[in-house]
C-alpha cells in the first residue's frame, strides 16, 4: 500500500519506528514531516496527508499527534477522507470494517508504540464489510457536498 504519514511534536518520536515497521511490511511510505521534534501546528501536517489520500496519491494516511484528536479534526474536513482518533485494536478493526476509515490518527502521548503498531496492523489488514454499511458511508460522504442541505426533519 502507498501510505502517507505525518506527525506533530507530540507524535514525532513514534514516526520513525512506525515508518520502519511499515517499510518492513512492504508498504511504500511518504513522510510529510516534520523533520524534527520542534513544536509545530498539527493542521499543517494533517492537511497534506489528508489531501494525498483525497487525491488518490496515497491509499491510506497515518497521523500522530499527542492525542490523535486534532489530526482527525483537520483530516476529516478534507473531501473523501474518513479519519478518526484510534486508541485500541478493537476500534481499529471497526474503523475499517464499519466506517471504511482511510486516515488513522494515533496518540503519541497516551498509547504505547507497541500498541500503536498493533493498531496500525489491524487498520491495514481489515477489509470494509460493505453491506448495510455502504449506505451509511454514502451518508457520511454527502456532508462533503456543498449542495447537500442537510437531513430534513419531520
Ligand atoms: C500539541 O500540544 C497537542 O495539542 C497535539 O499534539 C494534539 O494532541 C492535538 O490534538
Amino acid at each position: 500500500m502507498r501510505i502517507a504519514i505525518a506527525s506533530d511534536h507530540g507524535g514525532f518520536d513514534y514516526k520513525a519506528p512506525i515508518i520502519a515497521h511499515l517499510e518492513q511490511l512492504g508498504h511504500t511510505v511518504s513522510d510529510f514531516g516534520p523533520a524534527d521534534a520542534q513544536s509545530v501546528d498539527y493542521p499543517d501536517y494533517a492537511d497534506p496527508v489528508a489531501r494525498a489520500v483525497s487525491t488518490d496519491a496515497a491509499d491510506r494516511g497515518i497521523l500522530i499527534c499527542g492525542t490523535g484528536i486534532g489530526m482527525a479534526l483537520v483530516a476529516d474536513k478534507v473531501d473523501g477522507v474518513r479519519a478518526a482518533p484510534i486508541q485500541n485494536v478493537n476500534f481499529a478493526h471497526l474503523f475499517r470494517q464499519h466506517n471504511n476509515g482511510n486516515v488513522l490518527c494515533l496518540s503519541g502521548r497516551f498509547v504505547t508504540l507497541d500498541d500503536n503498531l498493533a493498531i496500525i496492523d489491524e487498520f491495514l489488514t481489515t477489509e470494509f464489510e460493505g453491506g448495510r454499511h455502504e449506505a451509511r458511508i454514502e451518508k457520511i460522504m454527502r456532508e462533503d457536498d456543498p449542495a447537500f442541505a442537510g437531513v430534513a426533519r419531520s
